[in-house]
């Protein structure tokens, strides 16, 4: 697919075209384990599902062109692409991460790898975003410098091409979850990344129906290295998973614009209600990564985290809306709302950059704003 054309295109054609065998205009779920060959090594391109399935062909060559990238491997989730990706680091080598990062990678991270004698250094955003602080914790030995941009939950920002800057300085290389942003708002590897990783779960299914994951890289020896290990490691997604993604990612551009004005509106009744501390949300002037992230990204996404202004009433106004629904995850369709020092990064609470216990997250939905913010009245109204 011409990567001239626009994303919006490229969303629901890249990868896609009309099935060869039945002019089929639906890419079909490709529901088998192995593929017949007419005699030893003679096949049309699949032997055996682990390594390849046309379905999963469409959507890794759709979203690594919404990356912009040259090759993409979809896995069978966000954690399982984590994971492959980590097999690309040897024990004894550090990895600098930022230190405001999902709680299930901080999980993988502290509880999985550095038992096993991989050695990490967590920096803030601010720290990752200047290029003199950043190059003072590198060395050597730095595989891989894993950041999240916006950061889940506190929406922090990192300047990923500071970072990219810094660490091809020193051989490292970037990797970018991607997952609050996606490519329609902000494609990593045009601003140095080397590889761009998601919850495929999240935004780009668009649905909260589907657990996935994906990465991207323009790199050859990068992508051969994932290829074998997806292979290998075998975390890589069944046919429907792969088709519900991939029916998912048609319609990211349309949704991620509605996401971002309802969080716009939200934003707006949030901002200096007297039952809210502060409203977390980059697209806030006063918000630190503001002008960073005006410039890696086309729009300010559809996430926004708050302070309650205890951890009771955090607690309390979660289980108050009817409209959003108290649950882990985001970005489908639908509003979400959570506590994640309780829920989503409970992996973090004992650490020292838990989630603030009067956090709460916000999975801004596509539903009417005007009934997301009167639901969010009524429920601040009982603080
Ligand atoms: C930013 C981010 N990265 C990765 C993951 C892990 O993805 P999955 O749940 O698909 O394994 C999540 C899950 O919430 C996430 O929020």
């Amino acid at each position: 697919m011409a990567d001239s054309l626009h994303f919006e295109t490229r969303a629901i054609h890249a990868g896609q075209e009309p099935d060869p065998t039945t002019g089929a205009v639906t890419t079909p779920i490709y529901q088998t384990s192995t593929f017949a060959q007419e005699a030893v090594g003679v096949h049309k391109g699949y032997d055996y599902a682990r390594v390849a399935n046309p379905t999963r062909t469409a959507l890794e060559e759709c979203l690594a062109s919404l990356e912009s990238a040259s090759f993409g491997h979809a896995f069978s989730s966000g954690l399982g692409a984590t994971t492959t990706i980590m097999h690309l680091v040897d024990p004894g080598q550090r990895v600098v991460c930022v230190n405001d990062v999902y709680g299930g990678t901080y999980r993988l991270f502290s509880q999985v790898y550095e038992p096993k004698g991989y050695r990490f250094t967590y920096l803030t955003p601010a720290e990752l975003s200047d290029p003199a602080a950043v190059a003072a914790h590198l060395g050597d030995d730095v595989a891989l410098i894993w950041i999240e941009t916006p950061t889940n939950p506190l929406l922090n920002i990192v300047d990923i091409r500071a970072v990219s800057d810094a660490a091809h300085r020193v051989g490292a290389k970037v990797v970018v979850d991607n997952t609050f942003a996606t490519p329609y708002l902000q494609r990593p590897l045009e601003l140095g990344a080397d590889i761009v990783v998601h919850s495929t779960t999240k935004y780009i299914g668009g649905h909260s129906d589907v657990i996935g994951g994906f990465a991207a890289t323009s790199d050859t020896e990068i992508s051969a290295r994932l290829r074998f290990l997806q292979k290998s490691l075998g975390a890589v997604p069944g046919p429907f998973d792969a088709w519900l993604v991939l029916r998912g990612v048609k319609t990211l551009a349309v949704r991620m614009r509605q996401h971002c004005a309802n969080a716009r509106a939200v934003v707006e009744f949030l901002s200096g209600h007297a039952a809210v501390e502060r409203v977390l949300y980059p697209g806030l002037a006063e918000h630190p990564g503001h002008e960073i992230a005006a410039r890696q990204m086309s729009d300010f996404g559809g996430m926004i985290s708050l302070l309650a202004t205890s951890e009771e009433e955090a607690v309390a106004l979660v289980a108050r809306t009817k409209v959003w629904t108290l649950a882990e995850s985001l970005g489908g369709v639908e509003s979400l709302i959570e506590h994640p020092f309780r829920m989503t990064h409970g992996a973090t609470a004992q650490s020292e950059f838990a989630a603030p216990r009067n956090l709460v997250r916000l999975s801004v939905g596509i539903e009417s704003a005007d009934d997301l913010i009167l639901d969010l009245e009524h429920a601040l109204a009982r603080s």
